[in-house]
């Protein structure tokens, strides 16, 4: 028997849900901009690369008149849905201040930008150094003198283990599956499946990932430009679990699950 498909619509409201905090993420964005830069000009562009559905983008232009956002992905699937559900139910201006592209992050025409971010892990779909970091020096030469580039990043001993974590929400349940990992290669085979009711619709988004380090991160970032790299590691809670709050570190700490942001200033 075929897997059950999830339509469009229920795909990508339950993806949203499970797994992205628009609202918080950018306000979260220009703290970084403002403690690493200093200055919050008018007229800040932000750039969300492997944007989906764009709902980043769109967050951006919320949050002051002249904030403008381009979101850049290849697939056109989450881009309507993002077109339809966000971008036509914004207001006028601040619709004119926003763009979803369809292109490939590697190409040398993306739309300049003040800030970059790339979230959720995506860049991890370059499984080799130099595939990642001709990537890194794209986003590099199109960042604006003074720009700032985010990307967020996991680890952890439990990362490489081949584990299946459920959350429960109101009307389904969440399914992060760790189905495989090969420490040679670093590769890793990740999907999200989702239950509703009896029904459990499998790989609704699957994962060929390379697991990267920050180190290796910031290395590649360094070789393609970027002066400095900061890293922003979350806070815990009395009982150990993260609290959501991320502050600078020159220093993390080892556990079994960890999520922190990289920010490289051109
Ligand atoms: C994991 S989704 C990320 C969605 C969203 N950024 C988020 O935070 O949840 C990865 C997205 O990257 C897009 N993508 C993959 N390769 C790409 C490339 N080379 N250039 C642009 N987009 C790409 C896919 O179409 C997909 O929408």
């Amino acid at each position: 028997m075929g897997k059950l498909k999830l339509d469009t619509k229920t795909k990508y409201d339950l993806y949203i849900k499970s797994v992205q905090s628009p609202d918080t993420d950018v306000i979260f964005y220009r703290a970084v901009y403002q403690e690493l830069r200093q200055k919050l000009k008018k007229g800040l562009t932000l750039r969300e690369d492997f944007c989906g559905t764009g709902i980043i983008s769109s967050e951006w232009t919320k949050l002051d008149k002249t904030y403008k956002s381009f979101g850049v992905d290849l697939d056109s699937e989450p881009m309507e849905y993002g077109q339809r559900n966000f971008i036509d139910t914004l207001n006028l201006d601040q619709q004119k201040r926003i763009q979803l592209v369809q292109m490939n992050v590697l190409d040398k025409k993306v739309p300049r930008a003040d800030m970059v971010v790339a979230v959720n892990f995506s860049y991890c779909l370059f499984r080799e150094r130099e595939q990642l970091k001709k990537y890194f020096k794209n986003v590099f030469d199109s960042l604006k003198p003074g720009g700032l580039y985010i990307i967020d990043v996991f680890g952890g001993s439990q990362c490489a283990d081949e584990v299946l974590d459920r959350t429960k929400h109101k009307g389904y349940t969440y399914y992060w599956d760790q189905k495989s990992f090969d420490p040679v290669s670093g590769h890793a085979d990740f999907a999200i499946h989702f239950r509703i009711g009896k029904k459990l619709y499998k790989d609704v988004f699957t994962y060929d990932w390379r697991v990267w380090t920050i180190p290796e991160l910031r290395e590649i970032m360094k070789e393609v430009g970027f002066k400095q790299s900061v890293i922003y590691w979350e806070g815990t809670t009395r009982t150990g679990s993260g609290n959501g709050k991320f502050t600078r570190v020159t220093e993390g700490e080892a556990c079994l699950s960890w999520i922190s942001y990289i920010a490289g200033l051109k």
